[in-house]
């Protein structure tokens, strides 16, 4: 009795909930744009002065940028370039002054020095006490103050700092902030992810965040041919710098608005940027109406930690199926239809494990249509309908489980561009999407495209 009216409340709390949110015709969960702003905008909420050992207090004659680093750490070393522009940038905006740890030696500080070709003043924190009085225990870590007297006043700190950070130093060092924006210059999601909370953490769980590892998995991420669509702003000189340590691997923020988002002055409307990566040939039978659903960027908003880091783990695992949009919407015909033209492929199609899945099943599952929708063909392109009534389950996976809906092929009388025809030239960006609808990590977890397809050859080419 308990549970039955539990479930009624329940019921109850949805259909409000569904009438009392308006739906948004991007398919989009509820959330405010760049809701973290005021952390970048606004003054500290709290005031903090401090006081350094007087030999170094005394550099201390205007606004100053304090990058601690280790000579040594792998992240200091990488974002080393970065931070030489930044000091190059602020002008007279700021002083930046780096402090080397005193736990590794005054050789290695200049060692580090001379290989980066660090352009401002670097002094040793030898006793450790300039480490004491900001307050940090890993590098790098950076702080911005200005002198107040005799000790300096808190303007902001970045601990740990990270790539793409300098865009929010320099906002904070300007008078005005969105200058550090300078047109056509990207600056990784880091930057846009102080402000843009949400829209971040709803990024990482696309698919877009892991397209580098994607290629990884293939080995092919130092192929030319793949690297271009599955980072951000390749070619470009402020753009992806060929490197597997960059932050602009992945597909980013910037990708999709253009380098600095609108806040460098040029407005893209994302809509159309998408086609750069999902053309013809590697994303076929796409369209931004059925990509935007999936790209939703408040869905991480309804999630707690819990529900979120695990998210992360499976898509960074490949553990998260992708949908499959390469697909035009239409009905499948059957694969009876295609013997007639193609008796050759039919045939080798028919002594498949394919044709046979249906017998896989048993008799209750051969009625359960979250199993059929692997095992048959469905009687349409698109979603799994929910009905078995909705499958050719007597055909099992058919011709057009991988060749897409074939009515208009077959009402042409064959011919091509009407049918996808997964030849030769079709990159593996589609053919792996086609198979791995179905060969998910969980019902085939060793899943291997090559061999695989060597499998099932039955198309007329060698
Ligand atoms: C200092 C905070 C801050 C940073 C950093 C920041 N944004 Fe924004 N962004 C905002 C604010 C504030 C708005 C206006 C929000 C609103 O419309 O309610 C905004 C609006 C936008 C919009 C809305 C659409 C439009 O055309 O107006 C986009 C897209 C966007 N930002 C992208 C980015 C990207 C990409 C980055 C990183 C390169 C970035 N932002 C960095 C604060 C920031
Ligand atoms: C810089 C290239 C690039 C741009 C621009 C781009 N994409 Fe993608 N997109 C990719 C790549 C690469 C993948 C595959 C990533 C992977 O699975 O590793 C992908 C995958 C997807 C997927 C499937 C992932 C899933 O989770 O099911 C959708 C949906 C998608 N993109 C939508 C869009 C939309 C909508 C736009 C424009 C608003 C867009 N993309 C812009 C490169 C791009
Ligand atoms: C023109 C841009 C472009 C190029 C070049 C490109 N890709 Fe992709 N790749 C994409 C897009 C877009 C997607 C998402 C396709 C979709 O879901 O419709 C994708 C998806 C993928 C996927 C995931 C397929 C899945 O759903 O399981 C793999 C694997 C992949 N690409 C590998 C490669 C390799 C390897 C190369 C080089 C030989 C390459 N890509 C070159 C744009 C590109
Ligand atoms: C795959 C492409 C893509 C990526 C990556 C992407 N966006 Fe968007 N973004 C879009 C599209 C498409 C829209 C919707 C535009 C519209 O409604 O016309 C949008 C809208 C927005 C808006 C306006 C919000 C609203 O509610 O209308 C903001 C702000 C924004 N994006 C910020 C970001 C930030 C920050 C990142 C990185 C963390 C990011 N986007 C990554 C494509 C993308
Ligand atoms: C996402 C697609 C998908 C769904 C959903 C699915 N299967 Fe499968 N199934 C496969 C694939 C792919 C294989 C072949 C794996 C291989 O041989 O490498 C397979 C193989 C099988 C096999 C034979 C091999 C084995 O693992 O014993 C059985 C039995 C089976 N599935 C039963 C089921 C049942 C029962 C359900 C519903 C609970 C189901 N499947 C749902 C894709 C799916
Ligand atoms: C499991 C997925 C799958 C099924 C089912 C399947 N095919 Fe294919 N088909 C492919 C792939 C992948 C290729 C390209 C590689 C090759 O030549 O084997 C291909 C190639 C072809 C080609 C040659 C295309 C060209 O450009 O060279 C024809 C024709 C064809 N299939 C027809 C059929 C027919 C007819 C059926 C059903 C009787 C069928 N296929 C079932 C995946 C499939
Ligand atoms: C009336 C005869 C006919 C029927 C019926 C027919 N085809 Fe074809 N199909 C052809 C011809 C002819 C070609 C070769 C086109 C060319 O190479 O110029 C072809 C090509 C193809 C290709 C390769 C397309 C490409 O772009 O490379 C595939 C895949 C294919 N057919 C699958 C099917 C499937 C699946 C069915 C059943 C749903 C089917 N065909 C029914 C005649 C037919
Ligand atoms: C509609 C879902 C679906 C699609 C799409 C699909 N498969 Fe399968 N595949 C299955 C199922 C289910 C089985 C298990 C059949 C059985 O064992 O009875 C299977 C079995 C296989 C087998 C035999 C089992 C083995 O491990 O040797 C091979 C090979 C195979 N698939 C290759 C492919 C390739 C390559 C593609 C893409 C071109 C593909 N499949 C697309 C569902 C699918």
């Amino acid at each position: 009795m308990k549970r039955a009216r539990s479930l009624a409340i329940v019921a109850a709390f949805f259909a409000v909930s569904a009438l009392a949110t308006p739906s948004d015709p991007r398919g989009w969960s509820p959330g405010t744009p760049a809701a973290n702003s005021a952390r970048v905008l606004e003054p500290l909420a709290q005031e903090v002065t401090l006081e350094f050992p007087s030999r170094f207090q005394k550099l201390i004659t205007g606004p100053t940028v304090i990058v601690y680093f280790s000579p040594t750490c792998p992240h200091c070393q990488a974002v080393a370039p970065e931070i030489n522009a930044l000091s190059k940038r602020l002008g007279e905006s700021a002083t930046v002054i780096g402090v080397s740890t005193g736990g590794q030696s005054a050789v290695a500080m200049k060692e580090f020095v001379s290989e980066y070709r660090v352009p401002y003043k670097v002094i040793h924190d030898t006793d450790g006490e300039i480490a004491a009085t900001l307050g940090v225990d890993s590098t790098p870590s950076v702080m911005l103050v200005v002198p107040d007297g005799e000790k300096v006043k808190v303007a902001d700190y970045w601990y740990p700092y990270r790539h793409g950070f300098d865009t929010l130093v320099e906002m904070r060092a300007l008078e005005n902030p969105w200058e550090a924006f300078r047109p056509g210059e990207f600056h990784g999601d880091g930057a846009c992810a102080t402000c843009h909370l949400s829209e971040a953490s709803s990024a990482l769980l696309t698919h877009h965040s892991i397209a580098w590892a994607t290629l990884v998995e293939k080995e092919e991420d130092q192929n030319p041919a793949c690297t271009n669509c599955h980072v951000t702003g390749a070619g470009q000189p402020t753009g992806w710098d060929g490197s597997e340590g960059s932050h602009l691997v992945n597909v980013g923020c910037e990708a999709c608005h253009g380098p600095g988002g609108p806040h460098d002055g040029a407005r893209l409307d994302p809509r159309t940027t998408c086609s750069g990566c999902h053309d013809e040939k590697h994303s076929i039978a796409f369209s931004v109406e059925k990509g935007l659903p999936k790209i939703d960027h408040y869905r991480a908003d309804a999630m707690d930690d819990n529900a979120f880091f695990e998210e992360r783990r499976k898509l960074a695992n490949g553990e998260v199926p992708r949908d499959l949009l390469a697909f035009s919407e239409g009905t499948n015909v059957g694969s009876a239809a295609c013997v007639g033209c193609h008796s050759e492929e039919h045939g080798a199609w028919e002594a498949s494990p394919h044709a046979k899945a249906m017998a896989r099943l048993d008799a209750t599952q051969s009625q359960d249509p979250t199993c059929v929708r692997c095992h048959a063909t469905a009687e349409r392109s698109g979603p799994p309908p929910a009905t078995v009534a909705e499958f050719h389950t007597s055909e099992s996976v058919g011709c057009e489980s991988c060749h897409g809906p074939g009515e208009a092929h077959v009402k042409a009388g064959g011919g091509k561009g009407n049918i996808e025809g997964l030849g030769e030239d079709c990159p593996v960006c589609v053919l792996e999407a086609v198979c791995t609808s179905c060969h998910t990590p969980q019902w085939d977890p060793n899943w291997e495209l090559e061999p695989m397809l060597e499998k099932i050859k039955h198309g007329k080419k060698p």
